[in-house]
């Protein structure tokens, strides 16, 4: 698992996942980054990996991104222990207990506070780096900069670049332990040691520790032992480091967030539609191959298709849509994310999709329903047609995507598997009325149920085959 991008090593993560995305996540970490030693438990997934720490933060199927400073087996308590009577066990000692597991190994807190730091500076550099290249393809926009400012700024930038390299370089290596740290000799030509760090904990208890012990408790024992114990500086509003601390029946995980916003913000989108992660999960299961065509025939503001494009240089894809807002949102989302050469919008029914049989090789689609997408037409009544439309459309061998809610799962079931039993009572009449059912050539191949916050979705995969 070497990677020419970084020095060779490894360093251990975890990432948060919306409910359903692990197994996207946990895919993708072994895909992109070769990772090694990766497990889950709710909401989460840990892993190693050499890669570059830009490519890290650039996984797709993630809510958030830490450097793992411990996990291990979670702390539980005796049964019957509470704040104001416990049976087996003090208090005390089981507060002991827990600052024990908490802060026992601080030479741990120490060196991953040496890693945090190293990783920060790699991805500032990285930032440093786009944002130049940004700039020359810009050219027009330096040119008419006057030439003495840009040469000041070039020089205030070199300089940034040389404090951070000068400050990894004493920052060594994740063997670091709390006495290093803090108490680096300047060298000849050396910069001075760094001053204490600040820091703010963030606790997340829940399960039967937080029957004896609440978040904020959890916190301010944490807070209170890395003052002492390694000097660090709390600041509740502006504090270089957040540290993370998530105890659960399930797992007992400490880390650092490497990126202040999550890696499911995207910066390449204007307006957000469906959630990115979803999104992203949705033209994965879409077997898109160089040269394919991808249709979504109700594409909003473009996210399915733009995070496909994100992924796959050379497929070409079209967005549908009947409304004309969401058509402009989507126009300006393409051309923000610079993919106009790639990616065509037209307005157009759903039931009516302007292209010949056969002719596309994935179809994804999220179809409208909860309280942000909701629309007056009628979905359940027009599944039939709107699938006839995706299924004649796909070439044989291409691939159907669909997010709909567990009650157009149902029906959609009863549609297309002739095994299931038919739609439920009330459901008939609106199936009866309707044209015939598509033709029976869509097979089934998964169905995962993902979070969309609020509410839950199904993700269907379906691929058209030769009947
Ligand atoms: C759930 S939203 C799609 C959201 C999209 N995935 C995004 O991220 O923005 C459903 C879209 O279907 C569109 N729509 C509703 N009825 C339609 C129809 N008959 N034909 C085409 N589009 C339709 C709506 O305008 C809406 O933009």
């Amino acid at each position: 698992m070497s990677d020419p991008d970084t020095g060779g090593s490894v360093v251990r993560y975890y990432c948060t996942a919306g409910n359903g995305m692990e197994r996207f996540l946990i895919g993708e970490v072994k895909e992109k980054l070769a990772a090694e030693d990766v497990c889950q438990t709710a909401g989460k997934v840990l892993f190693s990996s050499s890669a570059a720490i830009h490519r890290v933060s650039a996984l797709k199927a993630a809510e958030r991104l830490f450097l793992l400073l411990r996990s291990d087996a979670p702390l539980r308590l005796p049964p019957h222990s509470g704040p104001v009577c416990v049976v087996f066990m003090s208090v005390a000692n089981a507060a002991a207990l827990l600052r024990s597991r908490l802060l026992g190994d601080v030479s741990q807190w120490a060196g991953a506070a040496v890693t945090w730091r190293r990783l920060q500076g790699e991805l500032a550099t990285r930032r440093t780096e786009e944002g130049r290249r940004g700039e020359r393809e810009r050219g027009d926009e330096e040119s008419s900069e006057a030439p003495t400012l840009k040469r000041e700024r070039d020089e205030e930038e070199e300089k940034e670049s040389e404090r951070k390299r000068r400050c990894e370089e004493d920052d060594g290596g994740e063997e670091a332990s709390a006495e290093n740290m803090h108490h680096v000799k300047p060298s000849a030509g050396a910069l001075p040691p760094e001053p204490a760090l600040s820091f703010r904990v963030s606790c997340k208890c829940t399960g039967s520790l937080s029957r004896c012990f609440g978040s904020q408790e959890v916190s301010r024992l944490v807070g209170g032992g890395l003052s002492r114990l390694l000097g660090w500086r709390a600041d509740l509003k502006n504090p270089q480091l957040d540290v993370n601390v998530s105890l659960s029946n399930d797992h007992f995980l400490l880390g650092f967030p490497l990126t202040r916003l999550p890696l499911a913000n995207r910066s390449y989108m204007k307006t957000t539609g469906l959630r990115s992660t979803v999104a992203w999960a949705m033209a994965s299961l879409a077997q898109i191959q160089p040269g394919s065509c991808v249709v979504d025939p109700m594409c909003g503001v473009g996210t399915i298709l733009i995070e496909a494009a994100q992924e796959h240089e050379a497929a070409c894809f079209l967005g549908l849509d009947l409304d004309d807002g969401q058509l402009q949102r989507a126009n300006e989302n393409v051309e923000f994310a610079e993919l106009g050469d790639r990616m065509q919008l037209l307005k157009a029914s759903c039931m009516r999709l302007p292209l010949s049989s056969g002719s596309v090789d994935a179809v994804v689609c999220d179809l409208p329903f909860g309280r942000k997408f909701g629309t007056k037409t009628n979905m359940a009544a027009n599944l039939p047609l709107i699938l006839t439309e995706m299924e004649r459309v796909l070439r044989v061998g291409g691939t159907l995507v669909l997010l709909l809610s567990p009650q157009l799962s149902c029906l959609l079931k009863a549609l297309l598997n002739p095994a299931v039993p038919g739609p439920a009572p009330g459901q008939e009449a609106e199936l009866q009325r309707e044209p015939p059912p598509p033709r029976r050539s869509l097979e089934h191949r998964e169905t995962l149920r993902v979070s969309l916050g609020a509410i839950d979705g199904l993700i269907h995969k379906y691929v058209k085959t030769d009947i």
